[in-house]
């Protein structure tokens, strides 16, 4: 069983395994996704928007809740990448937010576009 997941605005796509979390899924096809603590629930570099799909992730917790006090717009859809596991063989669509596509390109200035 596998969750599909969209990243946009890129559309970039990923495949993974029931359990997955947003930030790993991210990883592994090369969104631009940030983790600037490494996915352990101590910033919001990886805040995202989810636009399909919230019912089917898991619950939000009350460390994540509190991190995403300091993250920039925040929406009811808005969820840390890192905390957020994929609990349904579905499609997902996530946004990943101006915030943590910067956060992105400081850890990848390599990828940024010119
Ligand atoms: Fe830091 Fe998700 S990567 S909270």
């Amino acid at each position: 069983m596998t969750a599909r997941i969209r990243f946009e605005p890129d559309g970039i796509e990923a495949e993974v395994p029931i359990g997955t979390t947003i930030r790993h899924a991210a990883e592994g096809v090369g969104a631009q996704l940030g983790s600037a603590c490494g996915g352990v629930c101590a910033c919001s570099s990886c805040h995202i928007y989810v636009k399909e799909g919230l019912e089917d992730i898991s619950p939000l917790e009350l460390n994540e809740e509190d991190r995403l006090d300091s993250a920039f717009d925040v929406r009811p859809p808005s969820r840390l990448g890192c905390q957020s596991h994929l609990l349904k063989d579905r499609l997902y669509v996530v946004e990943i937010t101006p915030e943590s596509r910067d956060a992105y390109f400081d850890e990848h200035p390599d990828k940024r576009p010119k």
